[in-house]
């Protein structure tokens, strides 16, 4: 047992130490709105902002809304560049909840780059407290309705052309990106096996 337990130190402390290392090299990635305290409206236009590095090779992203209470995934917009650093979001008919969060991910390779906090939508008409006015100069998807399986992106944006020519590895740093979500991964899987057994 106890040498169960030392084994399992050491890979966790190994895995942390390699994540720390691999994590330096891969991307500065927040979404700054919504946050936790925002509130969007049905019917009404809402603001997604975000602050990223400028060197992390990151030329954009899909963005996804997700619940945590329901299953399923609302594609909001394909290939939304990286600037300018807001995207402005309709909804129309999308379900009451306090339980929604965005997704900021590369769908073609899975690479998530980030999430946002939980956050609220309101049904429509509802008035929203604290809310970030929307940017008019930012392009504008709209959201209809539930998550459903078969939806497509809503809003497919150009292909961005500075991510092409890459190898099949990718840029140095997309490459350290991988391996430290891969890392990421395995600290995720040792650390919950951890805590289910109890030590
Ligand atoms: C996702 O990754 C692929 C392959 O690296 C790339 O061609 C594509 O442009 C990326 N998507 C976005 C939105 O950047």
């Amino acid at each position: 047992m106890r040498l169960l337990s030392n084994m399992f130190t050491t890979c966790a402390t190994a895995c942390f130490v390699l994540a720390f290392f691999a994590s330096r090299a891969s991307a500065y990635f927040m979404i700054t709105e919504p946050h936790r305290e925002t509130q969007w409206v049905n019917g009404a236009t809402n603001a997604i902002n975000w602050k990223k590095g400028v060197l992390d090779g990151i030329a954009g992203f899909d963005v996804e809304l997700a619940r945590m209470s329901v299953d399923g995934l609302t594609l909001v917009a394909r290939n939304v560049p990286e600037k300018p650093p807001s995207l402005n979001i309709v909804l129309q008919d999308v379900p009451a909840g306090d339980d929604y969060f965005l997704i900021f991910i590369n769908s073609t390779h899975g690479v998530m780059y980030a999430t946002s906090p939980r956050f609220a939508i309101l049904a429509s008409g509802g008035s929203a407290s604290g809310t970030v006015s929307p940017d008019p100069s930012v392009p504008t998807v709209t959201v209809s309705g539930s998550p459903h399986p078969t939806m497509q992106f809503a809003t497919t944006f150009p292909v961005l052309e500075s991510n092409a020519g890459i190898s099949r590895w990718g840029t140095g740093d997309e490459f350290a990106g991988r391996v430290g979500g891969l890392l990421a991964v395995i600290v995720a899987v040792v650390g919950g096996a951890v805590w289910t057994v109890g030590w």
